[in-house]
């Protein structure tokens, strides 16, 4: 049996930060209604590669979910969600700030309607403080939670990272708070609001830059490849370093393209196995008894030298070769994976965390699998729903209306687009 089987989720989220959330649930087999205004959710049409087919922008992060269109600016449509609201364990938003209360549905009045339900809200920066009116997307995130000031090279500017923590990672904030929620009121009765701001969730993705920020009051940072001092105030970007407690960094190899690289940790305890495995090859025997490089802290101070040794080394090799030359000597390390790399990768493959899918507009297609793997409740993944494609079952299988409720509803406008702003 699924996890989650039995859970209903009323899912208003948008975008990527609510709807990764709420596919991971999907996946855990929560029953997730997509509840979309008429015209859908933006991202079924933006980034578009196929003419007529619904993104993978939207396909890649909606998942096993049904998909209804309401109109939430009528009030048959505001009828339909007050309903849902009754016959759902969770119901979550990433609108823009104030959007639900605009449409009538503060967090009390829902609370009022379902006391069970518990609702999930992600915003740029929560309900409170001085930038809670503010709308945010993922780079605004990782601009204002720490992560774009700490990644880069102190001279360059600062960059995003590819990983979406602003939006994916928020959303993975959000889960284990439904979750927790979700245990609390099945021993309560009572729901609760969880929020979780994209701000706060980048911060807590860059905690370790907080431990360094603390530490620069006491001393310069001996792991950083680049100068620090006591006082500098901010934690300065450190290109590839490790940010932990052995020393690490990225090696260019053989044939030198753009992700011909591997990441090489330096733990202190593989030293001698290292540095007698390149010594050999690069004409140093003494390499392992070296005064620069004998102990961690002297590693530390002249790491450049070191990895500029491993560096050559690693001119004879490509990245799988140089891995195979590390592994056996216990050196932690990974090639940099392309997307190619990941998507052919029989290691990949075998987890199904690159999965196959079909449907009759896309063709076939591939999403990032499940990364939460439950003994008990594997995952079993399913295309995302055309726009509105399970209304009528939603309407009338959870809902029970019945055919005519159904059309006087249509009628009214319950289902079709809100008119366009003055
Ligand atoms: C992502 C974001 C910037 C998009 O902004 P936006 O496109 O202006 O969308 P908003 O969420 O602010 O507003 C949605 C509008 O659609 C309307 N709408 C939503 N669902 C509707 C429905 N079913 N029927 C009718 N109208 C609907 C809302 O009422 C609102 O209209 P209003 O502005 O007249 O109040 C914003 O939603 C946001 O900041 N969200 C929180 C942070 C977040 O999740 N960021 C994205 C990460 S991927």
């Amino acid at each position: 049996m699924e996890a989650l089987k039995g859970i209903r989720i009323l899912d208003m989220t948008h975008v990527q930060a609510g709807p990764t959330c709420s596919q991971l649930l999907a996946w855990m087999g929560a029953d997730v209604i997509k509840f979309e205004p008429p015209q859908g959710d933006a991202t079924r049409g933006q980034l578009r590669d196929i003419p007529g087919a619904d993104s993978l922008y939207f396909t890649m992060l909606n998942c096993n979910k049904r998909s209804i269109t309401v109109n939430m600016k009528s009030a048959e449509g505001k009828t339909v969600f007050v309903d849902l609201l009754k016959h759902c364990d969770i119901v979550m938003e990433n609108f823009g700030p104030g959007v639900l209360d605009r449409l009538g549905f503060t967090w009390e009045k829902i609370h009022e309607i379902n006391p069970k339900i518990i609702m999930g809200s992600i915003k740029g920066f929560g309900s409170s403080g001085p930038y809670a009116e503010f709308k945010a997307y993922e780079n605004v995130a990782q601009a204002m939670g720490g992560a774009m000031s700490t990644t880069g090279t102190p001279d360059g500017a600062p960059f995003v990272t590819g990983a979406q923590i602003g939006d994916s990672g928020t959303g993975l904030h959000l889960a284990i708070g439904l979750l927790a929620a979700l245990n609390q009121a099945n021993r309560t009765g009572q729901g609760q609001y969880v929020e979780v701001a994209m701000m706060d969730g980048v911060m807590n993705l860059c905690r370790v830059k907080f431990r360094d920020h603390q530490r620069l009051t006491r001393g310069g940072l001996s792991e950083y490849s680049v100068p620090t001092s006591q006082g500098m105030g901010d934690v300065p970007r450190a290109g590839n370093d490790s940010g932990g407690g052995q020393l690490g960094n990225a090696i260019h190899c053989k044939p030198h393209g753009p992700n011909d690289w591997i990441y090489v940790v330096v733990q202190e305890a593989v030293w001698a196995g290292l540095a007698n495995r390149i010594g050999a090859e690069l004409g140093l025997p003494e390499l392992a008894t070296d005064a620069r490089f004998a102990l961690i802290g002297d590693r530390r101070k002249n790491q450049n030298d070191m990895w500029g040794l491993i560096t050559k080394f690693a001119a004879n090799y490509t990245k799988r070769e140089f891995m195979a030359i590390l592994n056996p000597i216990d050196v932690p390390c990974g090639p940099i994976m392309s997307t190619t790399d990941l998507a052919n990768d029989e290691h990949i493959r075998g987890r199904e965390m690159y999965v196959e899918l079909e449907d009759e507009r896309r063709g076939k297609w591939w999403n990032v699998g499940m990364p939460i793997k439950l003994s008990a409740s594997p995952a079993k993944i399913e295309r995302a729903p055309f726009l509105g494609e399970h209304n009528d079952d939603v309407l009338m299988n959870v809902l029970g209306y019945d055919a005519a409720k159904v059309e006087a509803m249509k009628v009214a406008g319950a289902f079709s687009a809100p008119p366009k702003k003055a």
